[in-house]
């Protein structure tokens, strides 16, 4: 793992024949030419696939990864090992609901400010946009859709499809619309361990040799 890397909307020139940065690909960060990310912040090594969008600020930790076509509309913070799959939407801007109108002309520019009626109408007050924080080791499933807001917690898997509209607590198995938590990845007690040896601070060829598929083992022998 490496310090952390500001990337932004750099020039289009570098891309090696893969399709990728050549300049982040040096430095672990495999960012495919197609992913607009005006602001990267990145540990490495990390990941974003094609046509990946981060509409606000992104900050990624090591080892995590996006998949294609993956969106992010609110500024979001990723932390290490995390899989986040295809076609998920982290966020998305928040209409009034209470208003008159839900339309943004009252209070948005953004993209309809080529409309001269919609830069002369008296801006109000409104923030649709609310940070989204992701833990380590989280596992995001095919086209989830994550609230404005929401946290998820370290360790907690979010299922193919799901609606998550409210905080997920660590190591929680979300599904469905609305997201419900249908069970926890381990009892309490592990859930505890595994918070407190906050194993992600590893590398993984650190974590490669350690009994993975036996949680208690793993426990043990990093003294947890
Ligand atoms: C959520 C998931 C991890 C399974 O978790 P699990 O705890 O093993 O779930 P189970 O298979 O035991 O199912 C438990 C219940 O949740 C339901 N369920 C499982 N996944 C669900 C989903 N995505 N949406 C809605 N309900 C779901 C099951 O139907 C079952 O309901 P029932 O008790 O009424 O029969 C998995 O279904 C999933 O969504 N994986 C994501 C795969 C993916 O998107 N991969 C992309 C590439 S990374």
């Amino acid at each position: 793992m490496t310090r952390p890397h500001e990337v932004g909307d750099g020039p289009r020139r570098n891309i090696d024949e893969s399709g990728y940065f050549r300049e982040l690909l040096q430095r672990g960060v495999r960012v495919h030419h197609t992913a607009r990310l005006p602001h990267f912040r990145s540990e490495s090594p990390v990941e974003i696939r094609p046509n990946v969008l981060a509409e606000g600020p992104l900050s990624i930790g090591a080892y995590s990864y996006i998949s294609e076509g993956t969106r992010l509309s609110v500024p979001t913070t990723i932390g290490r090992y995390c899989s986040i799959a295809h076609n998920c939407d982290i966020g998305g801007t928040e209409h009034p609901t209470n208003w008159a109108t839900t339309h943004p002309f009252p209070w948005g520019t953004l993209p309809l400010d080529h409309w001269p009626a919609m830069r002369e109408v008296k801006k109000r007050p409104f923030n649709g946009i609310e940070p989204i924080a992701i833990g380590h080791d989280v596992w995001i499933g095919t086209r989830a859709f994550i609230r404005n807001g929401v946290t998820i917690g370290t360790g907690a898997v979010i299922g193919a499809h799901a609606v998550v509209t409210r905080t997920v607590p660590p190591y929680a198995i979300v599904a469905g619309n609305p997201g419900r938590i249908i069970r926890y990845r381990f009892p309490p007690e592990i859930v505890a361990r595994l918070l407190a040896s906050q194993w992600w601070t590893r590398d993984m060829a650190s974590l490669g040799t350690l009994p993975i598929v036996d949680v208690e083992a793993f426990l043990a022998q990093l003294g947890g």
